[in-house]
């Protein structure tokens, strides 16, 4: 079979272009160790209400002017929907989902995250301006899609 020379010098180019990214792919996988950004950590998720933490859902003192946000992304709210920290607190959020795919991102923040069932996300964020933050489902889930969300009301005086 006769393959004209420029094919054949694209089909080399191409075949080593994929052999190049399989072994950047595999170095960062097996070398490396990058993972996909989750904490590989999991959970029943046919039996996430009842399973500590998440049976209660909150904003937990875990230190001064540091919280635990223990969530829960569902069709279609956030339990808890309403949290009110001081200004400059550190959140530790600890989110994962009973049902389907969600996401949780707060705009003007670095917080995007995945909510997988069976899988629990975390996320930590200090608020060092007050306001209130939108907490969004970025992640199409259904007819309530648009009606998923939640609030972080920032207080403007630092508590200890
Ligand atoms: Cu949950 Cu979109």
């Amino acid at each position: 079979m006769h393959i004209h020379k420029y094919e054949r010098i694209w089909l080399v180019l191409g075949g080593m272009i994929l052999v190049a990214f399989l072994l950047i792919l595999g170095s960062y996988a097996f070398i490396v160790g990058t993972t996909p950004p989750s904490h590989l950590e999991t959970v029943d998720a046919q039996t996430v209400r009842t399973t500590p933490p998440f049976d209660k859902p909150g904003l937990y003192k875990v230190g001064p002017n540091e919280y635990e946000a223990v969530m829960l992304g569902f069709t279609f709210g956030f339990a808890p929907n309403k949290m009110t920290i001081p200004l400059g607190a550190t959140v530790h959020f600890l989110v994962t989902t009973p049902d389907v795919v969600h996401g949780l991102y707060i705009p003007n923040t670095n917080i995007n995250m995945m909510l997988v069932p069976g899988h629990v996300n975390r996320f930590t964020h200090t608020f060092d301006k007050p306001g209130e933050y939108l907490i969004l489902c970025h992640e199409y889930c259904g007819i309530g899609h648009q009606a998923m969300f939640a609030t972080i009301t920032v207080n403007d005086k630092k508590t200890a």
